[in-house]
């Protein structure tokens, strides 16, 4: 006969493709990020996108495309969320705990990919928002700087509390085991905001036209011939750093075409 203990217990829930959380750290109260543990099966190249999710309460899955945000060789998985008020996902995803289950996915896709571009001396990571989850697993893989010689990270945000989470990402790659040496002298960071002061301010679009971008970390103005470039924030963003990179002379790429720059959308909408 149940004890009166036992019949509180919850089911356990069997999700499909179920995924333990093993960290939560919240930055803002609208920007979060988690780890989960990975599935054995799941191979990806850093930058890709899986789906994931939680069980909706038509007991049907709530999927959405997110970025990796771990490198490739990572044993869990990272991700970087926003909370959307109201978001049919996030504004359940924002509570989970240690110890809960999500639902991943296991078939990553994206254009962000190291095989997307063409060989060249620099690559220029370029994001809005919680556009720099691709790139906090690019900045994380060996790959990334055997392949270049200079790796230029800009990110813009409307406050400095938003661009946190990615400052500290930066900052422990300096002391980490695996590729502390590789990113020594070679991984530039220019964080902007541009609603609230900060050391440095202004859209990418504008600092990169402007030549304030190259002045400021005293380097060479982007070129064709040198340069490659990774794009990743709302659709105006992307349409805005499309022209600029083209106006260097830039050329879209694909995994089935490689040029000198890609782009992937953050988000799906106008933003929050
Ligand atoms: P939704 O109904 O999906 O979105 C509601 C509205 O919120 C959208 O119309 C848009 O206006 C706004 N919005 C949604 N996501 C964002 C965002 N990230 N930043 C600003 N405004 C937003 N989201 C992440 O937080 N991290 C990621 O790494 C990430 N990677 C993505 C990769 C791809 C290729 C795509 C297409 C989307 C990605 N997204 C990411 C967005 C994500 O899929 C969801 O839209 C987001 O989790 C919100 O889900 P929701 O159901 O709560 O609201
Ligand atoms: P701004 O404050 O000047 O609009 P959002 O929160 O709206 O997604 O924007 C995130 C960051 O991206 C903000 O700093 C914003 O600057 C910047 N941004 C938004 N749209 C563009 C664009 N079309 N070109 C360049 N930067 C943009």
């Amino acid at each position: 006969q149940d004890s009166p203990a036992a019949a509180t217990v919850p089911a356990p829930r069997h999700l499909p493709d179920a995924q333990t959380v093993t960290a939560v750290t919240h930055w803002t109260d609208a920007l979060f990020s988690f780890r989960v543990s990975r599935p054995q099966s799941l191979r990806f190249r850093s930058g890709e996108f899986v789906m994931i999710g939680l069980m909706g309460d038509n007991g049907k899955p709530l999927l959405r495309a997110y970025s990796i945000a771990s490198p490739a060789w990572d044993d869990e998985l990272e991700f970087y969320s926003i909370k959307v008020p109201d978001g049919p996902l996030t504004s359940k995803l924002q509570h989970i705990k240690v110890g809960d289950e999500i639902i991943l996915r296991p078939k990553p896709v994206g254009t962000l990919v190291h095989d997307a571009l063409l060989p060249g001396k620099r690559v220029w990571f370029l994001a809005t928002g919680t556009g720099i989850a691709p790139f906090a697993s690019l900045m994380r893989d060996p790959e990334t700087y055997e392949k270049y010689d200079q790796v230029i990270m800009m990110h813009t945000c409307r406050t400095a509390a938003e661009l946190t989470y990615g400052a500290e990402l930066i900052e422990g790659l300096k002391t980490d085991e695996l590729i502390g040496e590789m990113v020594e002298g070679k991984l530039l960071y220019y964080p902007t905001t541009t609603r609230e002061p900060s050391g440095h301010m202004g859209r990418i679009t504008d600092n990169l036209s402007s030549g304030k971008v190259f002045a400021d970390l005293g380097i060479d103005p982007i070129t064709a011939e040198g340069d490659r470039a990774m794009v990743c924030g709302s659709l105006a963003f992307n349409k805005d750093v499309m022209a600029v990179l083209e106006s260097f002379g830039l050329r879209e790429g694909a995994n089935s075409e490689p040029r000198e720059y890609v782009v992937e959308k953050a988000f799906v909408g106008e933003g929050v």
